[in-house]
């Protein structure tokens, strides 16, 4: 037998593992330091009080004969579909309820979403990256070109017409930069893609976050629905980061190769996914109602308000950076022109703060280093007040 060799070409491990590998080491051998966690975008807030009642009740109706329920629809429930396309209405953009799966997060997603392809396509990413779009295309031999995101264009790659690309993956607001494309910068890109026969596979991760007049949803943008797929997750939006629950858009006129790549993600998931609890739906429907919008907003604006602690801080320090604004990211240049890993060990060390190296999204994240404003507030708050006193130094 033979184990998919493409494996070898990955880097050995996944950056946030690689993250955690490290903080550990330091750990255990300084257990008497406390070190404040900014790495991984993972939220610290409880889920809100109207989405718990909501999983209770569900975990209740599977506990009586009359309303248990076994294997959910592969494409999810009617009512949470329902909920997701008013979602979309409520921001100008039209999205049918036939369109949408549920899933367990747009991670997943973003990494199966390659089965439906063929090996053969070319798949462009801007860099710096969120890894998942280069390791699942790696994983599958897929030939991977980069598109520069560069302090010059505002960390924004826009499409080059010498290049050539079957697949292209954009994350507005972006992880990890913290930039968000405008209307007609998104538009080039879908300009592009029908130009090209390519595909947008377009993650809106991080659309809640959302502040200034800009696109929450490629769909937002003419001609996209005959191009782009678009994922979007509730991790982020709604603290379901261990929760899990998603969902991935293809309109159903998208269609490529003289397939419907609408009916090929049924028939994948139908094949490999077995779907979303009915707890989870329940609850995830109960973020779309007018009191879940009020109570996951609350929230939202707690993470953000972390982001302005963090973002005066550097402008306080004189640090260049993005992103805090649309987004829960800061993307900042490393001080003294020091090396992104650099930079994360002394940071670790000197303050024992734990950020995220920009050299792990891609080669145009050196430099560079993404801190997180899904924290604690007091964490926050003292991991800031660290970073001035090491760096004022
Ligand atoms: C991140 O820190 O980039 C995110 O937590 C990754 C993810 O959403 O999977």
């Amino acid at each position: 037998m033979k184990t998919n060799r493409n494996f070898n070409n990955l880097v050995p491990n996944y950056l946030f593992a690689e993250i955690a590998k490290r903080t550990n080491k330091f750990l255990k051998e300084n257990p008497d330091k406390s070190v404040i966690k900014l790495g991984i975008g993972d939220v610290t807030l409880p889920l809100a009080p109207i989405v718990v009642e909501a999983m209770k009740k569900g975990a209740d109706d599977l506990s009586k004969k009359e309303t248990f329920k076994g294997y959910p629809d592969y494409e999810g429930y009617e009512f949470l579909r329902q909920a997701i396309s008013d979602y979309y209405k409520s921001f100008g953009v039209d999205v049918k309820t036939d369109e949408v799966f549920v899933s367990d997060g747009a991670k997943s997603d973003c990494g199966n979403i390659g089965d439906i392809f063929s090996e053969d396509n070319t798949v462009l990413v801007t860099d710096p990256v969120y890894p998942v779009y280069v390791d699942s295309n790696i994983m599958a031999g897929r030939k991977i070109v980069y598109a520069a995101s560069t302090q010059e264009n505002g960390f924004a790659a826009m499409p080059d017409e010498n290049v050539k690309a079957d697949i292209i993956y954009l994350c507005s607001p972006n992880n990890p930069t913290g930039s968000a494309y405008t209307y007609d910068q998104l538009k080039k890109w879908v300009d592009y893609a029908t130009k090209n026969d390519a595909v947008i596979l377009y993650d809106a991760a991080y659309e809640a976050f959302i502040t200034e007049d800009l696109p929450r949803s490629i769909y937002a943008v003419e001609g996209a629905k005959s191009c782009a797929i678009e994922f979007c997750s509730l991790s982020k939006t709604a603290g379901f980061t261990g929760t899990r629950c998603g969902y991935t858009i293809i309109p159903k006129e998208l269609e490529r190769d003289g397939e419907n790549l609408h009916a090929l993600w049924y028939r994948r998931q139908a094949t490999k996914f077995n779907g979303v609890s009915w707890p989870v739906q329940c609850a995830a429907a109960a973020v779309f109602s007018e009191e879940g919008q009020k109570q996951i907003k609350e929230n939202i604006a707690y993470y953000q308000e972390n982001a302005k602690i963090i973002s005066s801080a550097l402008d306080e320090l004189g640090i260049y950076y993005t992103g805090g604004k649309n987004s829960p990211y800061i993307w900042l240049k490393c001080p003294n022109n020091m090396g992104s890993w650099e930079f994360f060990d002394f940071l670790l060390n000197e303050a024992n703060v734990v950020g995220t190296p920009g050299e792990g999204f891609g080669q145009n994240g050196e430099g560079y280093f993404r801190l997180t404003s899904f924290g604690d507030r007091d964490n926050t708050i003292e991991a800031v007040r660290r970073i001035k006193e090491l760096l004022k130094k």
